[in-house]
């Protein structure tokens, strides 16, 4: 487990809001089963989210069977359920966390100009009456209240701040401002929360959230933007899973914290050395490669082939690694063998194979291995045992 909690750091805390089990599931075909839910949110209770968000339990009955499951089992997170602004949404969502040492019911509705003329049909006064009807309603079931403004990003900002002002006052204790069709970039979602936060009258009585959407590649950039503007809980999933292009990866945003902490004083409670088991496990259960580039957890992230770059790595892993691959609980870093490898990882190969070879020995293995991994795209450690075999046989003749 990380130590923050049990230290007294001089950096701010961030709350690490996890929604692989809600906006990571709700994208086509990453649907898991209820016992791969159960693992999933053992998981990240283990590895120190503070809140797992763990499903939408009006949206069908396994989803509120999982979501009741989780609360009754999780005794260190926050458990949340997802609800509309509508009242049989939140009273099952109430219902689905009951049992949870620390519920909450995170409760949402559209802000935007385009949301409410063309999805919804209601004015804005309208609106703000139903945020106070909703949250006033949720505040009643639990203590822990979660608002959010969908597609935050693109309301102006007088009415956003009138629908913040007024959710706290029903009573939201967390509000958060999603970029729901991740349109923001980092400089504009960082000065709306600024504004949002300076503007309304009691926002200080909340803790304010960034949830990102990824369809231009900004989610990270703008969840860590939104940290710099005041947000204090960021919501992301496990390998960035989530509907269209994805949320904001929480190995990232970890990553990118702990990396840069000299110039983002922020800490998780997060144990970093869980990343990689969790990656493998959402990815196993929802059957959802992780791509071989992925920041953090992705099967190159912590490998090297360029001749280079190898050659650094053998003499200072901090010439091209800016994290350890334990660090994130990666077992070690690769020197991958192929045509862009050169003679110092070579060499180092057979070492760690077991082969000691004169100079000439090396050179003409070294030139086989070049030809071999000409032709071939993988050059795996039995191919180099049988090209060294080969060069060893030749010269004994
Ligand atoms: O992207 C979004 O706006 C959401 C809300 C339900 C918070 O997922
Ligand atoms: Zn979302």
């Amino acid at each position: 487990m990380s130590n923050a909690g049990n230290t007294v750091s001089a950096k701010d805390r961030v709350l690490i809001f996890d929604t692989t089990l809600r906006d990571g599931e709700q994208c086509p075909g990453a649907t898991m089963t209820f016992e791969e839910k159960l693992e999933v949110a053992d998981m990240l209770d283990m590895m120190g989210v503070d809140i797992i968000e763990a499903g939408f339990p009006i949206a069908s009955d396994g989803d509120f069977e999982a979501v009741s499951a989780i609360a009754g089992r999780i005794k260190r997170a926050t458990v949340a359920g997802l609800a509309r602004a509508i009242s049989a949404d939140i009273a099952r969502a109430g219902e689905a966390v009951r049992h949870a040492a620390r519920p909450r019911i995170h409760t949402f509705v559209s802000t935007s100009p385009i949301h409410l003329q063309h999805q919804m049909r209601k004015s804005e006064e309208e609106v703000l009456e139903i945020i106070t009807r909703t949250v006033t309603q949720a505040r009643n079931l639990v203590e822990d209240v979660e608002w959010s403004g969908m597609d935050a990003t693109r309301t102006p900002i007088d009415y956003l701040c009138r629908a913040v002002e007024t959710a706290i006052k029903a009573g939201a204790t967390t509000i958060n401002l999603p970029d729901t069709v991740g349109y923001a970039t980092p400089d504009e979602y960082r000065a709306m929360f600024k504004a949002v936060r300076e503007r309304v009258p009691n926002a200080d009585r909340a803790i304010f959230s960034a949830h990102c959407h990824n369809d231009l590649g900004l989610a990270v950039a703008n969840s860590l933007a939104a940290i710099e503007g005041g947000a204090r809980q960021v919501e992301c999933t496990i390998n960035g899973i989530g509907e269209r292009a994805g949320n904001a990866a929480l190995e990232e945003i970890v990553m990118a914290l702990r990396v840069r902490g000299d110039v983002m004083p922020y800490d998780t409670g997060i144990d970093a050395t869980y990343l990689m088991r969790a990656s493998k496990a959402v990815s196993s259960a929802c059957s959802f490669p992780v791509q071989y580039n992925k920041a953090i957890v992705g099967r190159n992230a912590f490998a090297h082939e360029s001749g280079i770059h190898q050659d650094g790595m053998l003499k200072h892993q901090q010439t091209y690694e800016i994290m350890t691959p334990a660090s994130v609980g990666v077992t070690k870093t690769s020197l991958v063998m192929g045509k862009h490898s050169g003679r110092a990882a070579f060499r180092s190969k057979l070492t760690e194979m077991g082969y000691t070879l004169g100079d000439n020995q090396l050179e003409d293995a070294f030139t086989r291995f070049k030809a071999l991994a000409d032709r071939k795209k993988h050059v795996y450690d039995e191919d180099i045992e049988a090209l060294v075999d080969e060069n060893l046989a030749t010269a004994h003749d």
